[in-house]
């Protein structure tokens, strides 16, 4: 143990003080970590929940999915699926979001999120949907009331799904069941 005089604080962390955190574009030789980062955070049960009926045999959008990097090591990641509201009106589908379990609480969800967001409005999508926690996901905007008159295909729990509109009025008059997206939306993402 390094003997420090009384009083001197403890220096942070060396990943804090020489972190060079860029957000960019997932590529192949990111998957493993992305998958594994996933799997540690939600286990072999995520497989049963609703939003993986919706993921099943399709592709994520290989232009929205975002990881953090911190000197060549994947430190977060953020995926949007491509999905289709009641057979007509498309929409993504937010998830998985991760930051390592050691990097948590540094904004690294945050900027994520962020920089997923504004990537997925640039490109002209109008709708996010997600299922997840209410009192993180507001603070961009993801709330409750938008996806009412939404659904999952599957249980779900209906507090917890939420939506957000990535221009306004986009859902206004959207209501229906949650499904695949059509096959020319697949081919482009693909
Ligand atoms: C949720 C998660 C992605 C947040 O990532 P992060 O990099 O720690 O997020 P940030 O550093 O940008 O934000 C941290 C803030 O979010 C808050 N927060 C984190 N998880 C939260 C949750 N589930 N509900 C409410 N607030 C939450 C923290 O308390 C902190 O608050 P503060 O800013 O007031 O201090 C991360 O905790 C994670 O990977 N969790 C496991 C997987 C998961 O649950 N994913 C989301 C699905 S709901």
């Amino acid at each position: 143990m390094v003997e420090r005089p009384r009083g001197q604080i403890a220096p942070p962390p060396l990943h804090r003080m020489e972190t060079d955190m860029k957000i960019v574009t997932e590529k192949t030789i990111h998957n493993t970590e992305v998958e594994r980062l996933v799997a540690e955070a939600f286990g072999p049960e995520r497989f049963a929940k609703a939003v993986y009926r919706l993921r099943e045999g399709v592709a994520h959008d290989a232009s929205l999915a975002l990881v953090a990097i911190d000197r060549s090591v994947v430190v977060g990641t953020l995926r949007f699926w491509p999905v289709e509201i009641a057979g007509g009106t498309p929409a993504l589908l937010l998830g998985p979001l991760v930051t390592a379990p050691d990097r948590q609480g540094e904004g690294i969800g945050s900027r994520l999120m962020r920089a997923g967001l504004a990537r997925a409005a640039a490109q002209g999508h109008r709708i996010v949907v997600l299922v997840g926690d209410e009192p993180y996901y507001r603070r961009f905007g993801f709330v409750r009331s938008l996806a009412r008159r939404l659904d999952l295909p599957g249980q779900y729990d209906a507090a917890r799904f939420l939506a957000r509109e990535l221009v306004s009025g986009a859902l206004s008059g959207v209501c229906g069941l949650i499904g695949l997206p059509d096959r020319q939306v697949l081919d482009k993402v693909a």
